[in-house]
């Protein structure tokens, strides 16, 4: 498996880092984003992990050489997906645009590639009924940052064959990652938990109940979560994180996953956590 080629499309926060432990374990990898500057920055997002690999002593000057040697990067989709084993799609969160890149990998990687998405909440069956042959198509969710994550979801869709999952799982075994399989449901196992937590964290900021620090280090102290509720939003976006609430309230229903309005106030002042230098923290300190 090693040595394949991996095709990812979309060099964001989740795309950088699916990169770099690819190419860490030691597959060829081909990045694509559809934005010049979101590709560059991408990749100097790699390089920069790269370096923090090695200054933790994770990987040898070498290994960076030759593991970095093996990321090549594109402007087209096209390009990176020719001649791909597995292609993973990491674009926003929006089921039209992943419909419209399922449709556009499927026309240009090779027949028995194995195509997956990094979604973290949209229904697999219907990414996949964007392609002809949806047996291949499965959810392959790493978590953020990926090379700290430990876990890779994967999400069987209605049509996803057995064969599939099992070179799901043995690609997240090649990439150091524990996996577990779960059913096509909205949110599937994590979101579907996580997000709760997220959302009741900003409810109580709204409420005064304490502030985002003090209700975090209830979490970290109290739970012993590695990291609170709200910085973790502030780590995975709050863009990606409205979206994923907004699609589970909608298919869920009740309130649970009804978006408290200060995630959507933030979200419209372009306050989108880490990658913007604010969300519920400063960046890039992570401090209140
Ligand atoms: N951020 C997280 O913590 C996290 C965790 C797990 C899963 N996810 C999921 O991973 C996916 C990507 O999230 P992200 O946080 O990396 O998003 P992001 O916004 O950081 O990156 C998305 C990238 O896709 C590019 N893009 C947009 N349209 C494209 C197209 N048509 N072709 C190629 N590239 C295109 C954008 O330019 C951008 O660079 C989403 O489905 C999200 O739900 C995110």
């Amino acid at each position: 498996m090693s040595g394949e080629r991996i095709a990812i499309i979309g060099a964001g926060t989740m795309g950088q880092g699916i990169a770099y432990v690819a190419s860490v374990a030691g597959f060829e990898v081909a990045i694509a984003d559809a934005a010049p500057e979101s590709l560059s920055r991408g990749m100097d997002a790699i390089r920069s992990s790269f370096r923090g690999g090695m200054d933790r002593g994770k990987i040898s000057p070498e290994q960076h050489e030759s593991a970095l040697g093996r990321i090549t990067h594109h402007s087209t989709l096209g390009d990176a997906v020719r001649g791909a084993a597995i292609v993973i799609e990491a674009v926003p969160e929006d089921m039209v645009l992943k419909r419209a890149t399922f449709a556009a990998i499927e026309a240009g990687a090779p027949a028995t590639a194995l195509l997956a998405s990094n979604t973290s909440s949209l229904a697999i069956t219907e990414i996949a009924s964007a392609v002809q042959s949806p047996e291949r198509v499965v959810g392959l969710h790493f978590f953020n940052p990926v090379h700290a994550m430990k876990l890779v979801e994967i999400v069987r869709g209605r049509l996803t064959s057995d064969p599939t999952v099992q070179r799901a799982q043995a690609f997240a075994a090649a990439v150091g990652k524990t996996s577990i399989v779960v059913r096509d449901t909205p949110g599937f196992a994590t979101s579907r938990l996580g997000v709760v937590l997220g959302l009741e964290a900003m409810r109580m900021v709204e409420q005064a109940v304490a502030s985002a620090e003090d209700i975090d280090t209830a979490m970290r102290l109290g739970y012993n979560h590695p990291v609170g509720p709200l910085k973790l939003t502030d780590l995975v976006g709050l863009d990606v994180r409205l979206a994923v609430a907004d699609h589970l309230h909608a298919t869920l229903g009740g309130d649970t996953y009804r978006a408290p309005d200060v995630l959507r106030r933030l979200v419209a002042e372009g306050k989108l956590g880490k990658k913007t230098g604010e969300g519920f923290y400063r960046w890039p300190e992570g401090e209140s």
